[in-house]
Order: C-alpha cells, then sequence, then structure tokens
C-alpha cells in the first residue's frame, strides 16, 4: 500500500489516524498518571532525551529568537537567570525539578560565589555535576520543601517541572517560605493557552496524548496557573515565548515522522522499546501543532515575594 506523505504544516487528522494505527489512543488518553508513572518516565527516558534532546542533559524545550534552532538554545532558560542572579547579587538559589542538573551546574560554574541546591523526584544528576563545589543536588518532591532553609534564597527557578504538580498552590507557598523577603520566583513553562473557543475533538485528543505521552496529569490554562500565582506573590515580568519553542520541536517531529510513515518498523520499534519510551514520537510528532493552532503556549514568569 502506498504510503501517505506528510507535508509541512498541520497534518492533524493524519498525524491522528498514524498514531490510532499503532497505539490504543483510549487506553492512553484514560490513564491516570501517578508520581510512580513521573519517576518510570524520566527513568526511562534517560538516554533516549539525551540522544534525541541534548547530549548535555537539558530536558527542556530550546529557545530560538529567530527561528532557527541551535545548540545555544537549550541554555537560554539558564542564561535569562543568570542575569536574574547578577542584577539581584543573588547569594543562595534553589531549582526545583532539576532533571539531570544541567541549569543549576551551568549557573553554578559561572556563579562560583554563588550557592545553588537542587531537587528531583525522579532524576539523578549526571556524575560530572556532582562534582561542581558550590552545588548541592537533593532527591524528593518539591511540593514538601522542608529540607531547605527557610527565608534563605534570593532565587527560586523551576524550568518545565511545575506542570507536573498537581497542586501548584502548593508549591507556590512552598517555594515562598524559601524565599527572602523580596526573593524571586523565575518560572520557565508549558501551559494550555486561556482560550475563547473549546478545543475540537481532534484538538481535544492531541491535548490528552501529550498530556499523558509526558506522564503529566494537566496542563494547566495560563490564567488559572496566574490566579494561583497572584495569592502569594507579584508578577514582575511575564513573557510569552510559545513561537520561540517551535523550531526546536520542529526538529523533533520530523525525526519522528518515519517511525509514523513505516508502521511495519514502528510495530518492530514498540516490541523492542518500552511504551514510555516509544511514546515519546507521538508526543514530539504531535506538539509542533498544539503551538502553531495556538493550544500550547510556553511562558516566563517572574514573580516577586513582597512579604
Ligand atoms: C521536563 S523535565 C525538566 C528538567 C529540568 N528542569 C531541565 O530543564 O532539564 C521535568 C522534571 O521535573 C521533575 N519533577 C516532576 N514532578 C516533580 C516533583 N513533584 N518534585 C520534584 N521534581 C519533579 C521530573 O522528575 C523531571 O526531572
Amino acid at each position: 500500500m502506498k504510503q501517505q506523505t506528510v507535508e509541512r504544516g498541520d497534518n492533524l487528522e493524519l498525524y491522528l489516524g498514524q498514531i490510532a494505527n499503532l497505539f490504543d489512543i483510549g487506553r492512553i488518553i484514560s490513564k491516570t498518571q501517578k508520581k510512580q508513572d513521573i519517576i518510570a518516565y524520566y527513568v526511562l527516558n534517560k538516554l533516549t532525551y539525551r540522544l534525541f534532546y541534548s547530549w548535555q542533559g537539558f530536558y527542556h524545550s530550546g529557545i530560538s529568537y529567530d527561528g532557527k534552532r541551535k545548540k545555544a538554545d537549550f541554555i537560554e532558560q539558564a542564561r535569562i537567570i543568570g542575569e536574574y542572579i547578577e542584577d539581584t547579587r543573588a547569594r543562595k538559589v534553589l531549582e526545583l525539578g532539576c532533571g539531570l542538573g544541567p541549569n543549576s551546574a551551568f549557573l553554578a560554574r559561572n556563579c562560583p560565589e554563588v550557592k545553588f541546591d537542587a531537587i528531583d523526584l525522579a532524576s539523578r544528576p549526571l556524575k560530572r555535576f556532582t562534582k561542581i563545589p558550590n552545588l548541592r543536588f537533593y532527591s524528593g518532591d518539591y511540593h514538601d520543601l522542608r529540607k531547605f532553609e527557610d527565608h534563605s534564597y534570593d532565587i527560586v527557578f523551576a524550568i518545565e517541572s511545575l506542570c507536573y504538580s498537581t497542586d501548584k498552590a502548593q508549591v507556590l507557598r512552598e517555594a515562598k517560605k524559601k524565599l527572602r523577603n523580596g526573593g524571586i520566583f523565575i518560572i520557565f513553562d508549558l501551559y494550555q493557552r486561556n482560550r475563547a473557543n473549546p478545543l475540537s475533538h481532534a484538538e481535544e485528543i492531541m491535548w490528552e496524548l501529550i498530556t499523558k505521552g509526558v506522564a503529566a496529569n494537566k496542563f494547566e490554562c495560563e490564567r488559572e496557573v496566574e490566579d494561583y500565582m497572584r495569592k502569594e506573590y507579584s508578577i514582575a515580568e511575564a513573557k510569552d515565548l510559545s513561537f520561540c519553542i517551535l523550531p526546536s520541536f520542529e526538529r523533533q517531529e520530523s525525526l519522528a515522522r518515519p517511525y509514523f510513515n513505516h508502521p511495519a518498523f514502528a510495530r518492530a520499534v514498540n516490541v523492542l522499546l518500552p511504551f514510555d519510551v516509544v511514546k515519546n514520537w507521538f508526543v514530539v510528532l504531535l506538539i509542533p501543532t498544539s503551538i502553531r493552532r495556538e493550544i500550547m503556549c510556553y511562558h516566563l514568569h517572574v514573580l516577586r515575594n513582597d512579604g
């Protein structure tokens, strides 16, 4: 049978058909993700992310301002945080959901006089990052930050990790307790864009496949999360960077297409690799469409603890 070729642009119906040909969509989207599922997902995908995303260990989107994907795009979030460290003359910084540790490692190397702590639920840091003298890694859940000293941090930051929280108000309160008066909480994250019209049926399925595909339960609306933010902080800066993450995801989309265009090959891969690994193919296939259709968005928020 002749394969359908995929054009660049919006192919949502075709993509969903190709995914349905290989996976039980109903089963995937009806599953509730638990803490154990997040842990299993990140433990299993350590190599996948490093091979297909960033060998340096970043588990987040690249930010490109000129529409062209570059290696340096992955460092942009940490570079922006570095500017805040410099501007506020921060001495103590805490990262929530640090993954393999590349963000805090980059910052700790550039700011040797600043003390960094970093916590993650699932991932252990890359060995080379554990040798940086002004950086300490902890294993744990960011909903409970008791192990860190109260009112002692100048900056807390989280890159694409709060989207996993089922109680963002709690994390925002916990982070506030750790910040000194006037300290800031910097968040880069993915949300569902505020919408005037409901999603179509196909868009709902796409959204659920992306959400469950990355082991999250719900990507909340930016407005909902900003309401939680305003209860604890003032919003000092909010920036929509959604279209800046497209180039890195479009590359992933083009890497995923051959898998879906060759279902016999894809079925063989599905037998060999765990579902937690192969599901990344449909996630990266769909994310660019969700951004272009203005459903997924990516924001920077800088929150100030006014006491
Ligand atoms: C998309 S990755 C981002 C990792 C890292 N921030 C980066 O930029 O490379 C999300 C991370 O959040 C962590 N995470 C999810 N839920 C968490 C929780 N409740 N407490 C701490 N970390 C959590 C995951 O283990 C994962 O490493």
